[in-house]
């Protein structure tokens, strides 16, 4: 983990709301994993207070970019970052989602909203390993879905204005019942119902499921234990989001 002052080189707009910030770190660039994430101060000053976490998106050489709907304060400041400015970032933080496991051949990818954002990260670190992809995106309507830099990609839409109608759980599985994949491994991210929906959809299915949850955080490092999340077991205990995720095996997570 390092803080580093990184110079920003743009933003772009990539749907209703969602943008692209990039910027350099030539040091994070070649540190970050597929599912990790940044923690940005996004305004000089105090306000707002808190860092605010965001999944690495992309890296092109020593250039990171992030995907991130402006939903606050902080996002809203975000959004209008110019090329020269400064980003005090720190990261990568988390652990990155287990792309080595041979226990799979193929990864579907499930992208809830910007659930989408560490998906690209994910799928070029699978097609290095060997694995197939197969991308399942839902979104609100068409102008909130980002589709760019993934493959195999399935497009599910509330309001059905392209794609599946419907939730991207269900697309999945009307997919799946279609065309049976050998040896699948689920890694989904996105809002906590639509986890809860995959996740039991996995272990109904009896596919191994990895999810990335996006839950509130304050410090994310490990210090504030703001970030609980419930362990299986017959005692109660907590993993930290933060620190033990934001990846977790569902079997190892109440969910
Ligand atoms: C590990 C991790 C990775 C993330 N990656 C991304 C990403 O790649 N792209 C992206 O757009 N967002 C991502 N988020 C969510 C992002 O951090 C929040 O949207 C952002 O902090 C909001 O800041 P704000 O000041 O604009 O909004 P605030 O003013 O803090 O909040 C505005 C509204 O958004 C809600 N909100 C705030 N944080 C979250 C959250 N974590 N989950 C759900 N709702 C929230 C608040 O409850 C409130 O209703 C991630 C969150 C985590 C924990
Ligand atoms: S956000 Fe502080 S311990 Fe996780």
């Amino acid at each position: 983990m390092m803080m580093e002052l990184c110079p920003v080189e743009g933003v772009r707009r990539a749907g209703d709301g969602i943008y692209v910030l990039s910027f350099v770190s030539a040091a994070m660039s070649r540190s970050i994993r597929a599912g990790q994430f940044l923690n940005l101060r996004v305004e000089e000053g105090c306000e707002p207070l808190l860092r605010r976490p965001f999944s690495a998106y992309r890296i092109e050489k020593t250039s990171i970019e992030i995907l991130f709907h402006v939903v606050g304060r902080g996002t809203a400041a975000l959004r209008k970052k110019r090329q020269g400015d400064v980003l005090d970032v720190l990261g990568p933080l988390g652990k990155p989602f287990r792309t080595a496991d041979p226990g799979y051949d193929t990864g579907l990818l499930i992208g809830g909203g910007l659930g989408v954002a560490p998906l690209p990260l994910l799928a070029s670190a699978l097609r290095e390993q060997g694995k197939a992809v197969v991308t399942f995106l839902g979104a609100r309507s068409a102008s909130q879905l980002v589709t760019d830099h993934l493959e195999n990609v399935h497009t599910a839409t509330d309001d059905g204005s392209i794609g599946f109608r419907g939730n991207v759980v269900g697309l999945a599985s009307d997919f799946l019942g279609k065309h049976p994949i050998t040896r699948p491994k689920i890694f989904a991210c996105g809002p906590m119902p639509m986890l809860r929906a995959v996740a039991s959809f996995a272990r109904a299915s009896d596919i191994p499921c990895e999810v990335s949850l996006e839950g509130p955080m304050g410090c994310g490092i490990g210090i504030c234990q703001g970030c609980p999340v419930e362990l299986a077991g017959p005692e109660k205990s907590y993993a930290l989001m933060c620190k033990d995720g934001p990846a977790f095996d569902i079997r190892t997570i109440t969910i």
